[in-house]
This record gives structure tokens, C-alpha cells and sequence, in this order.
């Protein structure tokens, strides 16, 4: 049958600054999932809730597609009553990613990170019984954080061998790359690789702008792997209203790069834009599903699941928090470190986020002010 798997992620609120949301929001948005999932209710075949930083992920699986008005409808129902706790409880930026009053159909574009792929589950299929994938969620960073670990995945044998090992993956990959900057529609290219990789790499460098959307097999053309939420809220809303936070899934083994082969370029602890005020430039740290942020500076943060779906679209029974791990402590140590080390030059160039992505204003208003008081030397 074929299965679609969404994950919708949404800040509506969190206690005493960016930190996390409530377990009485969490519990609430818990029920209606479960409920959603009934025999009776049947709109999901599976779901669960967790939080990462200050927003809440839903990961469902369903089958009514991509892009599915009814899943998307729900999201925000649960969004629309995790945001009503979030105000009786006086805490943080309640509803702060909802950016629309009724969102009509699909909320990609309506505040919530959207990361959806559909295929078929098929125990007797003879590439791919099993269905296993991974969940990322990263908070107080923009979507082309995912760049950097994407491009190493798919295009670089240096950080995944299994692109020189298995045959199926050595016919490479085809990458759809968002233009962000780009408003009114998706505009989008689709590469590739590994004959257009430096092509890829050239986009990719620029994370502000371009982001990675999907990946699909060239071994087997209609299967996706990656999907990444890749919307930017400040070109939503206007203004800022918080960070992106992207979800990603990816989808492993077979005829795709396995999990450890997908979570090895989080070992680097890469440079994202993001963190306090989402006006910075700082490494991004793995850690355990719900998470709060709690260190100085808002460092951005990633988390994952692993999961395996069985034959009925049915996946949380059990999974593995990848990066709950302690094989992750040394790589936890080494990002804060790096991001000590780092903030030491305060807010003089690389360190601040460039004026495209500065989340706040004022130095902007500052600056138009400041020109007024310029004058040519004669
Ligand atoms: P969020 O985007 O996670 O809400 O964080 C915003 C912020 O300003 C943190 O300092
Ligand atoms: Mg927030
Ligand atoms: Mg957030």
C-alpha cells in the first residue's frame, strides 16, 4: 500500500524563553494523536509527538498523500490547542509560528515546518521489504542546515563509503534544490550528481538562500529519501517571528545510505545560522530527542530517531534516539567548546549573522539612522 509519512513541526509556545514546550501542550497534542489514530477516527495509521528546543514535531504516517488537506488540517488543530495552553499559561511566544488565521488546506507556507514523502510499503517488494528512516529535527537554525551533512551523504565518498560500495547507490542520486529567496512560487533546479556535484556544491554554499529539498534514487527514479522542510518564516510572515527549526526525513538502507552513513557529518558540529535572537553564526550540536535549550547563547541543536514501519504503516512502538547516545557526549563537548570559543569574538563580523538573515532589526534602523550623519570629506 502506499504510505505517506509527515512530519509538521511548530513553536506555539515555550517556558520562561525559547526553551521548550509545556508537557501539559505535549500531553494534550499526545491525545489527539492517539485519538487521530483510532479505528473509529482511521485519518493515521501512526503517530507520535516530541519536542526538540522550543517546537513540537508531529511524525505521523497516513494514507492520504502529500500534501494532504485532512493531516495538514489536523497539525494545525493540535498547533491551534497546544497554543491555547501555551496562553493560560502565560508562556513564551504562544502560537508564535501559526502565521495565518485559517490556513486554506495544506500549511506548508502557513508558519509549521512541512517534511512529507510518500511510497509503497511492500513486505514482498524485492529492493526494499523493509522501510526504516530517520527523523531529524533541529531547532534555532534555518533550513540549509541541513546542506552541509546532505551534500556530504549523497556527493562525497570521504564521509560515506557506501556510495563506492553499494552498486545501487554508486548510480547516484538526483537533488532538488530550493530557492528561498524566491516568494511568490517554488522556484527550483533539480540536479544530477555525482556529474553535477560541484554544480550542487556551488548552490549549497550558500545556505541562506539555497537548501536542499529532496533527494531521489537514480537506481530507482520514483523513490524519494530525503525530504526537508525548506521554507523560510521571515519570507512568510514579513518579519521575524523566530527561526525555521527544519525537519528532515530520511529514509535508509538498501538502496539508500544507511543511518550511520546519514548521521556521520553531525560528528563536525557545522556552522549554522541561528542561535540567540536567530542572529548568529554557531555550530550546531546533536542531542537527545526532547531536549530543552538550556545553554548560553541558544545554541542550535539537532536531534534523531530511528524507526522501522511495519506492514501497516505502524512505526513508534520502538525506535533508537540516535543521538541520545554517548557516543554523541565527545561530540556535545567538542561543539560547546567550539561555540566558547567562537563567541569570544562577540558580534564583529562572521560571528553575527549577515544582514539577510539578522532575525532583529535594530542594528538595521541603526545603520539607516547612522547614514544620515554621514558627509563626503571635501
Ligand atoms: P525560536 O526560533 O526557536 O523560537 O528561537 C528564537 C530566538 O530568538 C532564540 O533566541
Ligand atoms: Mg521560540
Ligand atoms: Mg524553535
Amino acid at each position: 500500500m502506499k504510505v505517506t509519512l509527515s512530519v509538521i513541526k511548530a513553536d506555539v509556545g515555550s517556558i520562561g524563553g525559547h526553551t521548550r514546550p509545556s508537557n501539559k501542550m505535549l500531553h494534550t497534542i499526545g491525545e489527539m494523536v492517539r485519538s487521530a489514530c483510532s479505528t473509529e477516527k482511521g485519518l493515521l495509521l501512526d503517530g507520535m509527538v516530541t519536542y526538540t528546543g522550543d517546537d513540537i514535531a508531529l511524525i505521523m504516517s497516513h494514507r492520504h498523500g502529500v500534501g494532504a488537506e485532512p493531516v495538514h488540517k489536523f497539525a494545525w488543530e493540535c498547533f491551534l490547542a497546544a497554543t491555547e495552553i501555551a496562553k493560560q499559561q502565560g508562556l513564551y511566544g504562544a502560537g508564535q509560528d501559526l502565521l495565518v488565521d485559517a490556513p486554506s488546506g495544506n500549511i506548508r507556507g502557513a508558519g509549521p515546518a512541512v517534511a512529507e514523502i510518500e511510497f509503497e510499503r511492500d513486505p514482498r517488494s524485492s529492493y526494499r521489504p523493509a522501510e526504516a528512516f530517520l527523523v531529524f529535527a533541529a531547532d534555532k537554525c534555518s533550513p540549509g542546515a541541513y546542506n552541509y551533512p546532505l551534500y556530504n551523504i549523497f556527493c562525497n565518498p570521504m564521509h560515506n563509503g557506501g556510495l563506492l560500495l553499494n552498486p545501487k547507490m554508486h548510480q547516484g542520486f538526483t537533488f532538488t534544490i530550493i530557492d528561498m529567496d524566491y516568494k511568490d512560487k517554488d522556484r527550483i533546479i533539480k540536479l544530477d550528481v555525482p556529474e553535477r556535484a560541484w554544480d550542487v556544491a556551488a548552490l549549497l554554499q550558500n545556505p541562506d538562500r539555497f537548501a536542499v529539498e529532496a533527494v531521489h534514487s537514480r537506481y530507482k527514479p520514483e523513490e524519494q529519501i530525503v525530504s526537508v522542510s525548506a521554507t523560510r518564516l521571515h519570507n512568510i510572515a514579513g518579519k521575524y517571528t523566530g527561526k525555521d527549526d527544519p525537519v528532515a526525513i530520511v529514509r535508509t538502507q538498501g538502496i539508500f545510505p544507511a543511518p550511520e552513513e546519514v548521521v556521520e557529518p553531525f560528528l563536525l558540529g557545522h556552522f549554522v545560522a541561528g542561535d540567540a535572537r536567530g542572529s548568529h553564526v554557531m555550530p550546531i550540536m546533536p542531542v537527545a530527542i526532547n531536549t530543552p535549550v538550556a545553554g548560553a547563547f541558544c545554541l542550535p541543536l539537532v536531534s534523531c530517531l530511528a524507526f522501522s514501519m511495519n506492514p501497516d504503516g505502524r512505526f513508534t512502538e520502538e525506535y533508537v534516539d540516535i543521538f541520545g547516545n554517548a557516543v554523541w557526549d565527545q561530540t556535545r563537548l567538542k561543539v560547546q567548546q567550539k561555540a566558547d570559543e567562537w563567541r569570544r569574538q562577540g558580534f564583529i563580523g562572521s560571528t553575527m549573522a549577515s544582514h539577510a538573515e539578522l532575525a532583529y532589526t535594530g542594528i538595521v534602523d541603526t545603520l539607516k539612522a547612522l547614514d544620515e550623519e554621514f558627509f563626503i570629506r571635501e
